[in-house]
């Protein structure tokens, strides 16, 4: 049965691909059914030829055919558990589930990959004999369970005010960056550090073919230089796809929001902020019976994050504005509903949550969560 399974998703995989000549014999492939897609750069070895992927980028299945791994020169074996072929990003975790003892030799040099969000954590082991309540007082300083002991625990955290806080049987093994998943997550790594890391790389550079849904390779009989093939002629634009996404989720409020906060957004860099919005469109003028928004205290506390220069995103497939619809430039502030870990303009966002307590995305209000049955 399974057998009939994984020879017709090849089938269908291999009937998909319809590469240009010289990529020909490069059709994409995967370990296992639920695995990630490999295919340019990334390829199998000894199932996809040299030519179809980068050097670098070479992807092996484990020895039951259901993980992918990625081998780093110096730091060893790591399973893959997603690939973002457009904004150019993968995720890897341990294969042995101790992703934070990985940490502590992570090195990836030799590899093309780096940490796309670096943060640093300091790595504690605390002898238990201490006095174990003073750090579990302090949030939720959760020992790492697969580096602690019966007589030490290990713990990591971002935040220096935690160092305060440490008794002296505690000993620093050292501090360690750590190419976290998500900007905005808290500053103490969970226990079991669950989460993957999010690496990036910069070449070969195929986010943009592959953005407008093409397919990147080497040119035919070329060492080194990249091609882009099947581009679809016409294809929807990115901007328009979300535009119908959130025109369709979203109540038509949203749209005027959004339109709001642009224009208001470039008046105000105008300097010309006299003229009140109302005048704008008087018929959808903000009435006051129903502003029930977020106070300004509230919304300052809100996570925040300046673009780099490379415009490295939050989450993938997330580079464009769902309030404004314009995409995310570098240098430009966004910020992220803690609730639900949407993110936005940060001007967008101020200007929604004043006027609506509630995500424009997913509805969740920030009131309603932090309600005390949600904390229990
Ligand atoms: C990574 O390993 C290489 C080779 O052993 C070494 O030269 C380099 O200094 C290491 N980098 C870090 C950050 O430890
Ligand atoms: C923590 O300290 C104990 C001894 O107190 C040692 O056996 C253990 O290897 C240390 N763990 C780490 C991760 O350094
Ligand atoms: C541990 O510390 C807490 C508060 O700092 C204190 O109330 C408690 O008595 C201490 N326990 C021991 C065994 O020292
Ligand atoms: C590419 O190389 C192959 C053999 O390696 C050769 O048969 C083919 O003619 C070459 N194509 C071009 C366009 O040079």
């Amino acid at each position: 049965m399974n057998i009939l399974k994984v020879l017709f998703f090849f089938m269908t995989v291999l009937a998909s691909s319809s590469y240009s000549s010289s990529q020909a014999a490069c059709v994409k492939s995967v370990c296992a059914i639920h695995e990630p897609e490999i295919r340019f750069p990334f390829r199998i070895r000894r199932r996809q030829a040299e030519t179809c992927g980068y050097p670098g980028f070479d992807i092996s299945c484990d020895k039951y055919n259901s993980q992918t791994i990625l081998n780093l020169p110096y730091s060893g074996q790591f399973t893959v558990q997603g690939i973002d072929y457009a904004s150019q990003e993968i995720w890897i975790n341990d294969p042995n589930s101790c992703l934070a003892n990985r940490i502590l030799s992570l090195n990836l040099s030799g590899s093309p990959f780096y940490g796309g969000f670096n943060r640093d954590f300091a790595f504690f082991n605390c002898s238990s004999s201490s006095n174990l309540s003073n750090y579990f007082d302090y949030g939720r300083l959760n020992p790492i369970g697969c580096l602690s002991g019966p007589t030490f625990f290990v713990f990591a955290t971002a935040s220096l005010r935690v160092t305060e806080f440490l008794s002296p049987k505690c000993e620093l093994i050292g501090t360690f960056p750590v190419p976290i998943d998500w900007p905005f997550y808290e500053e103490v790594l969970s226990s079991e550090l669950s989460d993957h890391l999010r690496l990036t790389w910069d070449v070969p550079s195929c986010g943009r073919c592959e953005y407008r849904g093409g397919r990147c390779g080497f040119k035919a009989n070329s060492t080194r230089e990249i091609v882009c093939y099947n581009v679809p002629e016409r294809g929807i634009p990115r901007t328009a796809r979300y535009a119908v996404a959130v025109g369709i989720g979203v109540p038509a409020i949203l749209c005027f929001v959004g339109l709001l906060c642009c224009v208001c957004g470039r008046v105000k860099s105008l300097a010309l902020r006299r003229g009140p919005i109302a005048e704008f469109n008087p018929t959808v003028a903000p009435q006051p019976t129903l502003v029930m928004g977020l106070d300004g205290p509230t919304l300052e506390s809100y996570p925040k994050i300046v673009l780099g220069e490379s415009r490295r995103l939050p989450k993938p497939d997330d580079n464009t504005c769902p309030i404004c619809l314009s995409e995310y430039r570098p240098k430009e502030t966004l910020k992220s509903i803690p609730e639900c870990q949407h993110c936005f303009h940060s001007d967008c966002i101020d200007e929604w949550l004043r006027l609506n307590a509630s995500c424009p995305i997913c509805r969740n209000s920030p009131y309603e969560q932090s309600s005390p049955e949600y904390n229990v």
